[in-house]
C-alpha cells in the first residue's frame, strides 16, 4: 500500500489549477445511460472512483472511448446488463447512481446496496423513497435493490433530509418519466446543477436548478451531447487551506469562487487576504490569523467535504473553534491522528473544539477516508519534522496526482509505493 512521507515548515507558494469536478463527473458519466447517443466530455480527471465508475459503466454495456484524465466519449446503445454488482458497488457508493437511469430507460434495474461507509451509515432510503413516488416497485434480495416498473410516471417528492445523489437520482430517472415531477427539499449544489445542465443538452425539459424546487417535464428520449464539467470546489479549498496552514501564498486558477463562497468568507473572518476573480482566487496567508467557528450544511453552508482540511487549518489559528458536522455521523476519523501530531482537538458529540494555535509535528499517522486524508497532508505539511501518512490510496480517490501538484507548490512530499 503507498504512503505519503511529509516534511513540513514550508510554507506553499506558486499557481495550480483546478480539475473537473470528481462529483460533477460520476453522476454525469451515469447519466449517459439515458441515451443510446454519444455522450462526449471535454475533460475528467485521472481519479479512482472515475475509474470504477467507468468500469461499472463498461460491465454494464457502455462503450468507451478515450483516456480518463483526458476527453472521453461513452455511448450506451447496447446496454448488455442492468446489474450492478456489489463487487463493483461496495468500491464506490456513487455506483447507486446507476440505478435511476438504468430504470427510467429500461424499465428494470438490479442494484447493490451500497452499505455504510467510514464517514456515517449512508442509506439510500431518499432514492428510493423517489423512485417509488415515479411508480417503480422496489424489492429487496440478498444485498440488492431490486426495482421495476411498467413506466415511470412523474410524481411529487419531498425529502426528508437534503440529498446531493437522492437528489440526482431522481432527476435523472424523472427526465424520462411520463409528466411532471416536482422535487422539494432538492440539493442545490453545484454538482447537481451541472448534471441537470448536461441533462437540458440531452433534451430534458428542466426548471428550478439551484434552488430547492426542481421541476421536470418527462420527455420520451434523450439524445448525445458534449460536456465540460465543473472545476472541483473541493480540490480548490482543498489548495487553500493547504496554503494558508502552511502561511504560503498561492493562486488557484480554472475554478469558480461562488461555489466556494461559504468556504472563502470563513477564510477572510479569520483574517486571511483572498481575492476572488471570476475563476482564479488569490490566497495570502503570511498573516497571524484567529480561529472561526464552522457548521457544515448543504450547499450553499460550509461543506461537510471541506470540514476535515479545515480542521487542519484550525490548529494553526490563534483561539478556540467549535467545528460542528451535521451531514455525516462520524466524519471526525481524523480528528484523533491530527491528535498523535500535536493538535489540541476534544470531540463532544457531533462537534470538536479545536485550540490553537499548537506546534505539529511529524508522526505516522492513518488516513482513513478521502477528506481526512487530505486533512493528514495539510497537518503534515505543517508539522515539523516527518510525516508518514498511511493508506493514502483514500486520496487517490478524489485528488489527482495530489503528491506532484503539491510539490510543485514547493511541498516536500514524496509518495513510497
Ligand atoms: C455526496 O454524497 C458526495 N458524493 C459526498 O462527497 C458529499 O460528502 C455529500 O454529497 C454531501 O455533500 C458524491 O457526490 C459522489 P447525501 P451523497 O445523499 O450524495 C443522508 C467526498 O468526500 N441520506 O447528500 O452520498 C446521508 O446519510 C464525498 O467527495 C439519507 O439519510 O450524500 C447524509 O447524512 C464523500 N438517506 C446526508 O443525507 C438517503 O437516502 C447527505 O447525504 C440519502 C442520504
Amino acid at each position: 500500500m503507498d504512503k505519503f512521507i511529509v516534511i513540513g515548515g514550508i510554507p506553499l507558494k506558486g499557481e495550480i489549477s483546478v480539475r473537473a469536478a470528481k462529483n460533477a463527473l460520476l453522476p454525469c458519466l451515469a447519466a449517459s445511460l439515458l441515451t443510446s447517443e454519444k455522450i462526449i466530455f471535454e475533460r475528467t480527471s485521472l481519479l479512482v472512483d472515475i475509474f470504477s465508475m467507468i468500469s461499472l459503466l463498461e460491465h454494464l454495456g457502455v462503450k468507451i472511448e478515450g483516456k480518463v484524465g483526458e476527453s472521453i466519449t461513452l455511448k450506451a446503445d447496447e446496454v448488455s446488463s442492468l446489474v450492478a454488482p456489489y463487487d463493483l458497488v461496495r468500491k464506490m457508493r456513487a455506483s447507486v447512481l446507476v440505478l435511476g437511469p438504468l430504470l427510467a430507460r429500461f424499465k428494470k434495474a438490479k442494484v447493490s446496496l451500497p452499505g455504510g461507509c467510514a464517514i456515517g451509515a449512508r442509506p439510500v432510503d431518499q432514492h428510493i423513497k423517489g423512485l417509488k413516488a415515479l411508480g417503480a416497485e422496489i424489492d429487496y434480495e440478498e444485498g440488492y435493490i431490486v426495482a421495476k416498473c411498467d413506466e415511470l410516471k412523474g410524481g411529487d417528492i419531498f425529502f426528508d433530509k437534503v440529498t446531493v445523489g437522492g437528489t440526482q437520482n431522481i432527476l435523472m430517472a424523472s427526465v424520462l418519466a411520463k409528466g411532471r415531477t416536482t422535487i422539494a427539499n432538492a440539493a442545490r449544489e453545484p454538482e447537481v446543477v451541472d448534471l441537470g445542465n448536461l441533462l437540458k443538452k440531452m433534451g430534458a425539459k428542466i426548471e428550478g436548478l439551484g434552488t430547492d424546487r426542481i421541476v421536470v417535464e418527462g420527455v420520451d428520449e434523450l439524445k448525445g451531447g458534449v460536456h465540460n464539467p465543473i472545476p472541483d470546489r473541493i480540490e480548490c479549498g482543498t489548495f487553500l487551506a493547504a496554503a494558508a496552514a502552511t502561511k504560503g501564498k498561492i493562486k488557484v486558477k480554472d475554478c469558480n469562487p461562488i461555489h466556494l463562497e461559504a468556504f472563502l468568507m470563513k477564510l477572510e473572518e479569520m483574517g486571511y487576504e483572498v481575492v476572488s476573480n471570476e475563476n482564479s482566487i488569490f490566497l495570502n496567508g503570511e498573516k497571524e490569523v484567529n480561529s472561526v467557528d464552522i457548521t457544515t450544511s448543504p450547499y450553499p453552508g460550509f461543506p461537510t467535504d471541506l470540514q476535515a482540511q479545515f480542521v487542519a487549518l484550525l490548529t494553526q489559528a490563534v483561539g478556540t473553534a467549535t467545528v460542528r458536522e451535521e451531514i455525516f455521523e462520524t466524519r471526525f476519523m481524523h480528528i484523533p491522528e491530527l491528535q498523535r501530531l500535536g493538535a489540541d482537538i476534544k470531540l463532544e458529540g457531533n462537534a470538536a473544539v479545536v485550540k490553537g494555535k499548537t506546534s505539529l509535528k511529524g508522526a505516522p499517522v492513518m488516513a482513513s477516508d478521502l477528506r481526512a486524508s487530505a486533512s493528514l497532508v495539510i497537518a503534515g505539511l505543517v508539522a515539523k519534522g516527518k510525516t508518514i501518512i498511511n493508506r493514502i490510496y483514500h486520496l487517490d480517490r478524489g485528488y489527482e496526482k495530489f503528491e506532484e501538484r503539491l510539490q510543485s507548490l514547493g511541498a516536500r512530499i514524496e509518495r513510497i509505493k
